[in-house]
């Protein structure tokens, strides 16, 4: 069993997804995976036409999703992920090894920018996520911005309620790390989550120096809702996650 108690000072813990990288990936490949049927084609309509942009994927897991993109006609890409469970890439496409916490300091990145910074359910997984945010804006071209995911806080609150034998409330609001296992990724393994609000989210979106240009909260379209009833029962309890399209604050000089 492996389990994780450090991150108790940043975000959630990175260190059991060494483990867990290839339980997720296999369960993410299934056809009924909320992340095929729900998030990726949601993440993939905001970063629209992708032709000749260089994007950077923070915590791209296997790299299927920047793989995809490079196919789409984006060039110069990346993925960073920390489990270094990859797949062989496409040309164009290079998969390092490293923390989303600092991309700057991840080997080859630094002085690099990048049209569109995306950290698709990883975020979380950022020591610091205000410090993560700011390395990436900086990383940014003029008109770039970051693709953010994260689940709705609210999902994991109501999960916990119905552990615990608490409150929406109660738990929404804790700020105790709790120990947290996927069942569909590998149930031997715990993840030290901290909890967050969605002012949390906000705020730290601000203290990084980003606007939210488009909120999205993906739903299940109806014929998939048809063919896979149970997943809609899954979102129909948890919602599912965010979408944010963030792009850096310009002050207006004087
Ligand atoms: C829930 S998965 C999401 C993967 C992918 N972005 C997607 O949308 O399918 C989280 C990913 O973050 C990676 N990760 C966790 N902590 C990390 C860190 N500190 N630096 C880089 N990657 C990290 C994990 O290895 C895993 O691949």
């Amino acid at each position: 069993m492996v389990s994780a108690t450090d991150g108790a000072g940043g975000g959630d813990s990175s260190r059991p997804w060494q483990t867990l990288s290839a339980g997720f990936e296999q369960a993410r490949a299934h056809e009924d995976s909320l992340d095929r049927l729900v998030e990726w084609p949601a993440q993939r309509a905001l970063l629209g036409d992708v032709t000749g942009l260089a994007i950077l994927d923070a915590g791209c897991g296997n790299g299927t999703k920047i793989a995809q993109l490079a196919r789409d006609g984006a060039a110069a890409s990346g993925g960073v992920d920390l489990s270094e469970n990859f797949i062989t890439p496409p040309p164009g496409v290079e998969l390092i090894q490293g923390d989303l916490s600092d991309l700057a300091a991840v080997p080859g990145l630094a002085g690099r920018r990048f049209d569109q910074i995306l950290f698709l359910q990883s975020f979380g997984y950022a020591a610091d996520g205000v410090r993560a945010l700011q390395v990436a804006r900086e990383m940014l071209t003029a008109d770039g911005y970051i693709l953010l995911t994260r689940t709705q806080p609210i999902r994991y609150a109501i999960e916990r309620a119905e552990q615990n034998g608490t409150s929406l409330g109660e738990e929404y609001f804790a700020t105790e790390s709790f120990a947290y296992r996927h069942r569909n990724w590998n149930d031997q393994v715990t993840l030290a989550k901290r909890p967050y609000t969605m002012s949390d989210l906000l705020n730290t979106f601000s203290a990084a120096g980003l606007w939210i240009e488009e909120t999205v909260e993906p739903r299940m379209p109806a014929d998939a809702a048809e063919r896979y009833p149970h997943k809609q029962a899954v979102l129909n309890k948890y919602l599912g996650i965010l979408i944010f399209k963030l792009r850096p604050v310009v002050l207006p000089s004087r």
